[in-house]
């Protein structure tokens, strides 16, 4: 069942943290933040971030973490839940961020993922996302490769 109207997506607040963090550690592979680092996303020294959440029926399912310098942003963070999975909200959390980023003036967004993360690789690369780099043994626990993901905006 691909996802319809009984999904929204809107922008995370501070009270969404432990949602946010429960999606983060059902996902192994998803990058994993003490509550201080998500208590920054809110905070008015950070850098300019987005945060979003899809929900369905008003129960959070994923999120998407993502943060600017200049004209340049990284996808930090996404994560779906496990029962969710396969059924569209990754794609829909990325085009939203991808649709506010270029109205935010973005010129590129990057990303890292663990070489063996079959699916978000193929999440990015359905957007067109294109592999730029490699950083050897970027990752711990266990040890990997990351690779690189590039989308300039036209
Ligand atoms: C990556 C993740 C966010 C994808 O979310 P999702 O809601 O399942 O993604 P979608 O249903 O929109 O799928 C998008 C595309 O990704 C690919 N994909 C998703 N899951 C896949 C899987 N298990 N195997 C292979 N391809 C997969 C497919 O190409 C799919 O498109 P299709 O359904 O049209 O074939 C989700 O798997 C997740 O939360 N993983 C754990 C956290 C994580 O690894 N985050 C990435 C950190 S960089």
């Amino acid at each position: 069942m691909r996802c319809g109207n009984r999904v929204k997506i809107r922008p995370a607040i501070a009270a969404d943290i432990p949602a946010m963090m429960g999606l983060e550690k059902h996902s192994v592979t998803a990058a994993h933040w003490s509550r201080q680092q998500y208590d920054t996303i809110f905070s008015q020294r950070s850098p300019r971030r987005l945060a979003l959440l899809i929900e369905e029926e008003s129960v959070v399912q994923g999120c998407l973490i993502a943060s600017a310098m200049d004209l340049e942003w990284e996808i930090e963070n996404i994560a779906v839940a496990g029962s969710a999975r396969r059924r569209g909200l990754g794609t829909r959390l990325v085009g939203e961020f991808l649709n506010l980023a270029r109205t935010q003036g973005a010129q590129a967004v990057f990303l890292e993922v663990r070489e063996s993360n079959g699916a978000a690789r193929a999440l990015y690369e359905k957007w067109a996302f294109l592999e730029s780099g490699r950083r050897p043994r970027y990752y711990r626990e266990p040890e990997e490769d990351a690779i690189v993901y590039r989308l300039c905006f036209p």
